[in-house]
C-alpha cells in the first residue's frame, strides 16, 4: 500500500485504510487505550491503538519514544469536543489495524523539538536535533534554494563545473587548513578558501559562464555568521563588467525571494561608495532598514578647547561624529552607563552626549555632561549639522576612526533593536568603489582588502591606499551576502599589484607563477562573484546564525561535537606522511 505523510491526513480521508510510516513523538497510555503521536516531516498524527485488537494492543505496549513504525489504519473522525486545534491533524486519528515495529530507539537525550535544548547537545547528537520541525524547514529550505539556482542559472546557460579541493593556497584574507601529501613527503595541499583561480582560469578555457555551489574553506575566528566550511555559490563570466555582474545578481536575488519566500523586491539596489558608508554607517555593510547614521562634525569643533575633541581635530586618522536617536531622551541612566560600556569593549574612552529637550533654548534646553566645555557657536553648529528634534538625543564619540568605525556601527545596531526602529522587510545595498589595498595595522605595507586578483580602477603606476579597485560587495539587511570583482586580466598588471603587496619574485612565482602563466595564453576580460549561501538561508529565515543553516556545522571553536573531528592520527599514519608533531603540553 502506498505510503502516506502524517502531517497531510485529514477529514477527507475519513474511512479510508493508510499505511504511515514515521517516528513515535509521544505514547500516552489512557486507562486502556494507547495513543501514540506518529511523526514524519510533514507533522504530526493521532493514532488509536483500542485493546480489542489484542495482538497489536500487546504489542504496542513496548513502543517508547522515537521508535520507527510502520502502521496501516482506518482514518476515523474524532468525538466532537476531542479536536485538536494545534496539530493540522486535530480532527482525525487513526485506529491502528496492524503494526511493524521497524526499529527501536534508546531514549534520546532530549525531546524531539524541544526549544530550551543546548546547542553542545543538539549538535553531538545532530541525526535526532535535525528531526525538529525548525531544523526540517531550514534544510529543505536550503535544498529549495539550491534547486532555484541550478534552474535559474541553468535556464541563462551557465556551466557548472567543480573546481578541486586538494589544491595550492588561494588567498582570501584567512589562514589555509593544510592536507599532508603522502606521496610528496613534506609537501601540502591546501583546501580553497575560495575557486577564485580555478574560476579565473575557466574563463581563459572559453567556459564563458560558469558556476559552482563549492564548499569553502576558512581558519578564521568565528563568528554567527561565520563558517570553517561554508557554501558560496561561485560566479564569474567573460566578457561582464561590474553592471553586467549587479545586473545578474539582481535577477538572481529576484527569483530567489519570489520562489522560496513570495517576496518581490525593487530592482536596482541603491549603490554606496566605500567612503560614504564607513562616514555614514561605520562599517561597509549598512542596514538600510535603520534609520541611524553619524554625523562626521569635527569641521565644526577646529577650535575647540574641549580635550577629548582637540585630540582629534587635525589627525587624519581621527574622527569625530555625532549620532542622533529619535526619541533618545527618554534612555535612563542606565541605558547610557550600558551603552557606554559597549562602546568601551572597543577601546572608545567614553560616550558624551546632549538631551535635547528644548532646541528653543539651547542654553538650558540641552543636558549634557560636556556642555561646559563646548562655546555656544559650537554648540549651535552642531545643532545645525545634526538637526536633531526635541525629545532626541544625540550620542558623541571622538577617537582614532577605527575605534570610532567599530565603536559606533556595533551601537547603531544595537540601538536600532532597542528602540525598535528596525524596519521589518529585506534591503539590499551594494557596496562600491572599495579601495584596493589597506596598510596592516602599524605598518606602511599594503594588504589587498579584497583578493589580489582584483582589477584596480586606473592602470596606475604608484598603487597606495587610495588606489580604488573594481570591487563590489552586495549587503542585505546589515550583513555582506555577497562580494566580487572585474578581475585583473592582463599578466603585467596583475605583476604591478603582486609586488605592491611586497611579494618578492621568488613569492610570485612560487604561490602564483602557474596562474601568471596562464594569463599569457589569451585571457578574456571577465568578472565574477560568489554569495554566501549559508547566510542568504540564515536572513531569508530570519535565523540568528549560520549553524542553523547546516546539517552538520562546526562550534565557535571549529570542532565538530558529533565526530569530534578534529582527531589525533595514529602514528603509523604520521610516519607515513613524515609528519613529527610538535603538541603543546596540557
Ligand atoms: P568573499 O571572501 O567575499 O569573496 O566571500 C564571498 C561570500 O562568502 C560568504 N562568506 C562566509 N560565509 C560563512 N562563513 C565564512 N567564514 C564566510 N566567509 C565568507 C560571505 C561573502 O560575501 N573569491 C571571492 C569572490 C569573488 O571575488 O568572486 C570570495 O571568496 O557572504
Ligand atoms: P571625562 O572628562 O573623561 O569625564 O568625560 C566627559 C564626558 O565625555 C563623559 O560623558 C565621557 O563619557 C565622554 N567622553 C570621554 N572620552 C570620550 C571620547 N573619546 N569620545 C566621546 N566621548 C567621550
Amino acid at each position: 500500500m502506498e505510503r502516506s505523510y502524517c502531517g497531510f491526513i485529514d477529514i477527507e480521508s475519513v474511512d479510508e485504510t493508510l499505511n504511515i510510516k514515521g517516528w513515535v513523538n509521544t505514547r500516552r497510555d489512557h486507562g486502556g487505550v494507547i495513543f501514540i503521536d506518529l511523526r514524519d516531516h510533514t507533522g504530526l498524527v493521532q493514532v488509536v491503538f483500542n485493546p480489542e485488537e489484542k495482538e497489536i494492543f500487546e504489542a504496542a505496549q513496548a513502543i517508547r519514544s522515537e521508535y520507527v513504525l510502520e502502521i496501516c489504519g482506518l482514518v476515523k473522525k474524532r468525538l466532537d469536543g476531542t479536536y485538536n486545534p494545534e496539530m493540522s491533524t486535530g480532527k482525525i486519528e487513526i485506529i491502528a489495524k496492524k503494526l511493524t515495529i521497524l526499529n527501536i530507539s534508546k531514549t534520546t537525550p532530549f525531546k524531539v523539538n524541544d526549544e530550551s535544548t543546548n546547542e553542545d547537545l543538539r549538535l553531538q547528537y545532530r541525526y535526532v536535533d535535525l528531526r525538529s520541525n525548525y531544523m526540517q524547514a531550514n534544510l529543505r529550505f536550503r535544498s529549495k534554494l539550491f534547486s532555484v539556482i541550478r534552474n535559474h542559472l541553468g535556464d541563462l546557460e551557465f556551466n557548472e563545473i567543480e573546481t578541486p579541493i586538494l589544491t595550492k593556497p588561494t588567498p582570501e584574507g584567512a589562514r589555509d587548513y593544510i592536507v599532508p601529501s603522502r606521496v610528496h613527503k613534506g609537501s601540502f595541499f591546501a583546501l580553497p578558501q575560495s575557486p577564485q583561480l580555478f574560476k579565473q582560469m575557466l574563463m581563459i578555457s572559453g567556459l564563458d559562464k560558469y558556476y559552482q555551489i563549492a564548499k569553502c574553506f576558512r581558519d578564521e575566528d568565528l563568528r554567527a555568521d561565520r563558517q570553517p566550511e561554508f557554501t558560496q555559490l561561485d560566479i564569474e563570466c567573460s566578457f561582464y563588467d561590474e553592471e553586467d555582474i549587479m545586473c545578474l545578481s539582481e535577477s538572481l536575488m529576484q527569483k530567489i525571494f519570489s520562489e522560496l519566500i513570495d517576496k518581490d523586491i525593487i530592482l536596482n539596489f541603491p549603490k554606496i561608495t566605500f567612503k560614504e558608508s564607513i562616514e555614514k554607517y561605520g562599517c561597509d555593510k549598512p542596514d538600510l532598514r535603520n534609520p541611524l547614521h553619524l554625523v562626521d562634525i569635527s569641521a565644526h569643533l577646529v577650535n575647540t578647547e574641549f580635550k577629548v575633541f582637540k585630540d582629534c581635530i587635525n589627525n587624519p586618522d581621527k574622527r569625530i561624529v555625532a549620532l542622533n536617536i529619535p526619541g533618545g531622551s527618554k534612555l535612563t541612566r542606565k541605558n547610557i552607563d550600558d551603552y557606554t560600556d559597549t562602546v568601551k569593549t572597543f577601546g572608545a574612552k567614553g560616550l558624551a552626549y546632549f538631551k535635547i529637550e528644548d532646541l528653543s533654548d539651547t542654553d538650558k534646553g540641552i543636558s549634557s555632561p560636556i556642555k561646559k566645555f563646548l562655546s555656544s557657536d559650537e554648540i549651535n553648529k552642531i545643532i545645525k549639522s545634526v538637526k536633531p528634534s526635541n525629545g532626541d538625543l544625540i550620542f558623541f564619540s571622538a577617537d582614532t576612526a577605527d575605534v570610532v568605525n567599530n565603536s559606533m556601527s556595533t551601537l547603531i545596531s544595537k540601538i536600532g533593536a532597542d528602540l525598535d526602529l528596525i524596519k521589518s522587510g529585506f534591503k539590499f545595498a551594494w557596496i562600491v568603489d572599495y579601495p584596493m589595498f589597506e596598510y596592516e595595522k602599524g605598518t606602511k605595507n599594503l594588504t589587498s582588502l579584497h583578493h589580489p586578483f582584483t582589477s584596480p580602477v586606473s592602470n596606475s603606476q604608484d598603487f597606495n591606499d587610495k588606489t580604488l579597485s573594481r570591487a563590489y560587495d552586495l549587503t542585505l539587511n546589515g550583513n555582506e551576502i555577497g562580494g566580487g570583482s572585474v578581475r585583473i586580466h592582463e599578466k603585467s598588471e596583475q605583476l604591478k599589484v603582486f609586488q605592491a603587496l611586497k611579494l618578492t619574485d621568488s613569492e610570485i612565482d612560487s604561490k602564483f607563477g602557474f596562474f601568471l602563466k596562464s594569463l599569457e595564453y589569451g585571457c578574456p576580460p571577465h568578472a565574477g562573484i560568489a554569495f554566501g549561501l549559508d547566510r542568504i538561508v540564515m536572513l531569508l529565515r530570519n535565523l540568528n546564525s549560520i549553524r542553523d543553516t547546516i546539517a552538520f556545522p562546526k562550534t565557535q571553536s571549529s570542532s565538530c561535537l558529533l565526530t569530534e573531528a578534529p582527531t589525533e592520527i595514529d602514528l603509523e599514519q604520521l610516519k607515513e606522511l613524515a609528519i613529527k608533531t610538535n603538541k603543546p603540553k596540557t
